[in-house]
């Protein structure tokens, strides 16, 4: 039995969707609503909280390979119930941040999941992508309400991934030999900045969306709301604020591993336009 966490979300629902496409089961995905949650088919929907560890039983029962998204619950409880419950291979969605831009909180908080992981008891794989394609997500209201998409760092260009990339990895990590107490980097093909991403955007609409280059401070200023001080200035630096080599860098690891090229951001853009209108 697999257990995917974070099963509605970007990368969860993906690797769902490609396991049961390939005919890989038994699935199961948790989510806090199981009514609600419309998983693939042949997918067992079960509640449960990460931030309530005994909530996890249920889900947790029968299962030999976990997928978890971290911190969404006090993760050293989250993988000692894991043990206990019998898991032996743990999928960990971490971020590249951790080897980038270590001295920020969330990668510190990153890097601390990895330590809880490797000294838990069960195998592990660890996933470390780059900025996901789905971010674009945070300029959909505006896009609907054609309005001119407003970013910083305009013309910086990262190689952000398609989350079903990260799936498609995560699924051979889970489902075939050779990956156990590895560390995988992730990336998109090829480099995208901002205003590109926003005309490939614009592209799959068949219209113009216009963008407007902002200022960090007003970046910060509208992020911080949702996010927080702290988290609101990581996400700016990694985003753009403060690049160096190693987040520039295109990885090869998701075509070595999938034997697939990276998808693009344009066929990430295409497939979500109804988003977008
Ligand atoms: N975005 C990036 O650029 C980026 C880059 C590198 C790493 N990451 C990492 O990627 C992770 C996010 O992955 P994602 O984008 O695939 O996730 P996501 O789309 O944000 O979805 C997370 C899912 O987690 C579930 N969830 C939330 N709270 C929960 C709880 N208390 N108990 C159980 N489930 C809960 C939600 O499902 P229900 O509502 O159905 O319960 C939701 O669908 C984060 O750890 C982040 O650090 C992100």
């Amino acid at each position: 039995m697999i257990l995917v966490t974070g099963a509605t979300g970007n990368t969860g629902s993906a690797l769902l969707e490609e396991l049961r496409a390939r005919g890989i089961g038994p699935l199961r995905g948790l989510t806090r609503d199981a009514v609600g949650a419309r998983l693939p088919e042949r997918v067992e929907a079960v509640e449960g909280d990460l931030a309530r560890t005994e909530s996890l039983k249920p889900a947790l029962d029968g299962v030999r390979s976990l997928f978890l998204v971290p911190h969404l619950g006090p993760d050293a409880e989250t993988l000692i119930a894991a043990r206990q419950a019998g898991v032996e291979h743990v999928v960990l969605l971490s971020s590249i941040t951790v080897q980038t831009h270590p001295h920020l909180g969330p990668a510190a908080r990153n890097l601390a999941v990895e330590q809880l992981l490797k000294t838990s008891g069960m195998t592990w794989t660890i996933l470390r992508p780059t900025q996901f394609a789905s971010n674009a997500l945070w300029w959909a209201d505006t896009v609907r309400a054609r309005e001119p998409v407003r970013a910083p760092f305009a013309d910086i260009g990262l190689p952000t991934i398609h989350p079903a990339d990260i799936a498609s990895v995560a699924r051979v990590a889970l489902t075939e030999p050779g990956h156990f107490r590895r560390t995988y980097t992730l990336t998109g093909a090829a480099r995208i900045t901002p205003r590109q991403q926003v005309a490939a955007i614009g592209q799959t609409l068949g219209r113009e969306v216009p963008f407007a280059e902002t200022s960090r401070k007003e970046a910060h200023r509208r992020m911080s709301t949702a996010l927080g001080d702290e988290v609101a200035d990581a996400v700016l630096d990694v985003t753009g604020g403060d690049v160096n080599d190693e987040l520039l860098k295109v990885h090869d690891t998701v075509s070595r591993i999938t034997g697939a090229p990276a998808r693009t951001f344009l066929q990430w853009a295409s497939e979500n336009s109804a988003a977008f209108c």
